[in-house]
């Protein structure tokens, strides 16, 4: 038994010298001092010994564990220190590089415009508030100087809300996809207070859809009122605007136009980005304007119905509003050319990754 022990000694140092990488000396680890190694299987048979060679045997055992188990320890840390050197050497990274940038996305084009459009005015004053989308008749047409059955709503086309062809119907009638946002007008001036300088910009349905048209469009409308506006007031805040979205080349012009809920209406018109308001592109015709001028939207000076609808007195206050598309207004930008409007809202990310 003795001898054995010796022998296993021996074998471990000896084996020990020649092992060359941490993997064979785990192996050897287990080979001897395992639970199931070559010492434990010896020191099995010590139970069926004399009481006093025992005693002896047992304690040599000891020490010949300890011995080994130190031996292995020296071996096992010089070898981790010098694999780890070896590991330095191959098997680093350089934290000063710089790092993969993640996949970013960006606003949509069309939010991306309506945050241009809420700047340019904040710089007037304009306050952007939000009215309903979906709003009663009476703010999207009645209050705004247009009577139940009067012809000039068919100009905007309704979506109406209902429930199996019967539209649900309330106190200030019919519920309506709002056509224009022009239902923010007496809204605004039912909170009472004054003067107003509102930039009211939101979704917007028409029954239409066709390369300039989408069913869903977003418009923003303005309305400044308090006493002593003026058309010019209204014409310094259109030349403010266009200067500042398209650029200080392009002019503006006012044009007569009807609409029942301001007194005197007009349409507002921009040079064209194309031929620059000439009406001619390389000698021939402009394509795009054929005349010099391109329409941007409605506007005029508020109706006296409709500021008495929105309890104020014509006499004492007087405001201009206007409306305008945000998708047609940013397709007019010179240098966004998108021949059919609805692929804004294809949600194909080959044309939305462009901008
Ligand atoms: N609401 C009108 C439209 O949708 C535009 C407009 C707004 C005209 C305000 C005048 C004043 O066409």
């Amino acid at each position: 038994m003795k001898n054995d022990l010796d022998n296993i000694k021996n074998e471990f140092l000896k084996a020990l010298e020649d092992v060359s990488d941490s993997l064979g000396l785990e192996d050897l680890r287990v080979e001897y001092l395992g639970r199931k190694g070559k010492l434990s299987q010896l020191m099995k048979q010590l139970p069926s010994m004399a009481e006093d060679v025992r005693r002896e045997v047992g304690q040599l055992g000891n020490d010949v564990k300890k011995t080994l188990e130190l031996a292995f320890t020296e071996v096992s840390s010089a070898m981790n220190a010098s694999e780890d050197v070896a590991r330095q050497q191959t098997d680093w990274i350089d934290v000063t590089q710089p790092g993969v940038r993640p996949p970013g996305g960006h606003l949509h084009l069309v939010t991306q415009a309506i945050d241009e459009v809420s700047t340019i005015f904040k710089r007037l004053g304009f306050v952007s508030t939000r009215h309903p989308e979906v709003d009663w008749d009476y703010y999207a047409f009645e209050s705004l100087n247009m009577p139940k059955t009067h012809p000039a709503r068919d100009e905007w086309e309704t979506f109406f809300i209902g429930d199996g062809g019967t539209v649900q119907e309330g106190k200030k009638g019919k519920v309506v996809l709002t056509p224009h946002t022009s239902n923010g007008q007496v809204r605004e001036m039912e909170k009472k207070q004054l003067p107003i300088r509102m930039i009211n910009i939101n979704k917007t349905y028409r029954r239409q859809s066709d390369a300039s048209h989408t069913p869903m469009f977003h418009q923003f409308e303005g309305l400044m009122i308090d006493k002593g506006v003026t058309i010019t007031h209204l014409k310094g805040v259109f030349d403010y605007f266009v200067k500042e979205f398209f650029g200080p080349e392009r002019e503006v012009r006012l044009r007569p136009f009807h609409f029942r809920f301001t007194e005197p209406s007009m349409e507002l018109d921009i040079t064209c980005g194309v031929c620059l308001g000439s009406g001619e592109n390389e000698g021939m015709k402009c394509k795009i304007c054929k005349e010099g001028w391109v329409e941007l939207g409605g506007a005029g000076m508020v109706h006296p119905n409709v500021l008495r609808a929105g309890g104020l007195d014509p006499d004492v206050y007087s405001g201009f509003a206007f409306g305008w598309g945000v998708e047609r207004t940013m397709v007019m930008k010179s240098d966004i050319n998108i021949d059919d409007i609805r692929v804004l809202y294809r949600n194909d990310l080959r044309f939305l990754e462009q901008f």
